[in-house]
């Protein structure tokens, strides 16, 4: 089982802004998209029993880590997890079917990866989610045009020495990408370390 500090440093703040945000008494379909370790989905599932949650990762050995995770504490209402590369259509998605999810989570996958993941996320959870279902996303981002403080300037600056496909987006760039595929932007909520959970909401069908 993999282990990463930070998610164990926010899967409490995470928890608490989900549980803010969806309901606790209906039978619910989650899709986690870039699962990691595992940690987060069995903290959440944990804790939100009226969820039935679906992990996914793209690196093979991160579905190893959430498969010895699931292996471990035996959930059940946590799926086995998928292979599912966010910039695919959700053609590919394990065969998840439109408007069947209420929750759609991805937690710091868009500033670590190409910008065709988040745009596949986007479409992905424009035909997913059912009317008024919650895509929550979750990391750093630059807020018109403008990062801060300085330690997410230096993230920001790191990410796109490794990567230049990778580094902080701007919110209104996710924006724009949410309301070409039928989202608007909800709440933002500031969380710890400088970070923000965005919450999505699919248009209701008129
Ligand atoms: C910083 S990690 C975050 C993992 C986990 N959500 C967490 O917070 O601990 C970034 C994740 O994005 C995933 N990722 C990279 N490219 C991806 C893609 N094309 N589709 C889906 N996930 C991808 C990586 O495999 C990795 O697990």
């Amino acid at each position: 089982m993999l282990s990463a500090a930070a998610a164990d440093r926010n899967k409490e703040p995470l928890l608490a802004v989900i549980r803010d945000n969806v309901s606790g008494q209906r039978a619910l379909q989650a899709l986690e998209v870039s699962s990691g370790t595992g940690q987060h989905v069995l903290h959440f599932a944990r804790s939100l029993r009226n969820i039935t949650w679906q992990p996914s990762e793209f690196d093979r050995q991160s579905l190893s880590s959430i498969e010895a995770y699931r292996a471990h504490y035996k959930p059940d209402n946590v799926m086995p997890a998928i292979h599912l590369d966010a910039s695919q259509p959700h053609q590919h998605w394990g065969g998840i079917q439109p408007d069947s999810l209420d929750l759609l989570l991805n937690i710091n996958m868009i500033h670590i990866s190409p910008l065709a993941c988040t745009e596949g996320l986007f479409k992905g959870a424009g035909a997913l989610l059912k009317p008024q279902g919650l895509l929550l996303t979750y990391g750093p981002y630059a807020v018109n045009g403008e990062i801060t403080p300085q330690s997410n300037i230096d993230f920001d600056y790191s990410l796109r020495q490794r990567n230049p496909e990778w580094g902080l987006r701007d919110i209104s760039l996710v924006s724009s990408l949410a309301q070409k595929n039928g989202l608007y932007l909800d709440k933002i909520v500031d969380m710890p370390a400088n970070n923000k959970c965005l919450l999505f909401r699919k248009e209701s069908l008129v």
